[in-house]
């Protein structure tokens, strides 16, 4: 029993001056000491030679050994494993990248976008003017003078600080401006934002978004600007959909019409979208008024030309089968993601 008790105690000693340098060094100790057939499994072995009265003093001696032999173990393993040698990689490169998310075009860029880029196929050029209009340009000079009743169908939004300046109500005014230049021919498409005092709801706004087109040179006809509207509906909304003209009224064109599509939605069988009529209105248009010519210097016994305007919310709706006007200017991120990244 002294014996074991010295005996253990040189164990101890040697295990406090004891640090194994690898991994190697650190199985030889472990195979020493807490093996099968290691030193403590041994003097577990001796108990039985222990009188009755010595074993539970003998036995915390020896569970204070073990406890103190598995510590050092433990201890020098995670020791170990902090080397550099042996260290896992700080970095798990299984794991999936963070990405920063991809913002996407807004819808109404993307149509305008395909409209623009249709009518630049055709060889029309993009045109743009000012927002904030003066009078002549968004009315006097497109045959809407001062009082004309026709103003009325134009809810306008006018400047404090001079009442002759105004928020363009269509972007009709950008024809005027390119008339004005006197260079002819001319063939522009004119995008741009467009302003009008109605109450916001899921179909009107006080802004949204048109895109004119103007075309002057000699001998301009209503049969050329079918032929060109003809083809612009069938490469933005596919080769089947039909097209009709009915007569209407703007005051800077005559003839006027107002050029409906066949339902993209029913095919014409009616549903609610075409109010069950099979056809849904997508512009207004016509022959460029001799008055309007006359008021921007072209001389109206030379030169015709037809023009048309349209709103690019109203054909976002259409293609992408939105129902409420407001989704388009309230930022709301679930709406605006679902459309397409690309440029
Ligand atoms: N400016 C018209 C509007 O805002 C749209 C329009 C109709 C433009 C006929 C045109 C046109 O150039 O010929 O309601």
């Amino acid at each position: 029993m002294e014996q074991l008790l010295e005996q253990i105690n040189a164990y101890k000693t040697e295990i406090e001056s004891l640090t194994p340098a690898d991994a190697a060094a650190l199985e030889t100790y472990r195979i020493r000491f807490l093996g099968a057939k290691g030193i403590v499994k041994a003097l577990f072995g001796e108990m039985k030679q222990v009188p009755n009265e010595s074993k539970k003093s003998f036995g915390a001696v020896l569970n204070d050994f073990k406890q103190l032999a598995e510590g050092k173990y433990e201890e020098w393993k995670t020791g170990l494993a902090g080397q550099p040698a042996e260290a896992a990689p700080a970095v798990d490169f299984t794991l999936p990248g963070a990405t920063d998310p991809m913002g996407s075009r807004h819808p109404i860029s993307l149509v305008r976008n395909e409209i623009v880029s249709i009518f630049r196929r055709l060889g029309f050029a993009v045109a743009e003017g000012p927002e904030i209009e003066d009078d002549f340009h968004n009315f006097t000079a497109l045959n809407l003078p001062e009082h004309h009743p026709a103003r009325d169908m134009q809810d306008t939004f006018y400047l404090h600080r001079n009442p002759d300046w105004l928020l363009r109500t269509h972007t009709s005014n950008v024809q005027v401006r390119e008339m004005e230049k006197g260079k002819l021919p001319i063939r522009v498409i004119c995008p741009g934002r467009v302003y009008r005092n109605e109450t916001i709801s899921a179909r009107a706004h006080c802004f949204f978004h048109q895109v004119e087109g103007l075309y002057i040179d000699e001998q301009v006809s209503f049969a050329d600007l079918k032929q060109t509207l003809y083809f612009f509906v069938q490469e933005l909304f596919g080769q089947d959909v039909k097209i009709r003209f009915r007569p209407s009224y703007f005051p800077f064109t005559e003839p006027s019409a107002e050029m409906d599509i066949s339902c993209l939605l029913c095919h014409g069988k009616g549903c609610n979208v075409c109010k069950h009529t099979g056809w849904v209105e997508i512009l207004g248009c016509g022959m460029v008024h001799p008055h309007v010519l006359e008021n921007c210097g072209i001389d109206p016994n030379k030169y015709t030309g037809y023009a048309f305007g349209m709103g690019i919310e109203r054909i976002t709706m259409l293609k992408y089968q939105i129902n409420d006007l407001r989704l388009f200017s309230e930022n709301d991120v679930r709406f605006l993601e679902q459309f397409s990244a690309s440029f």
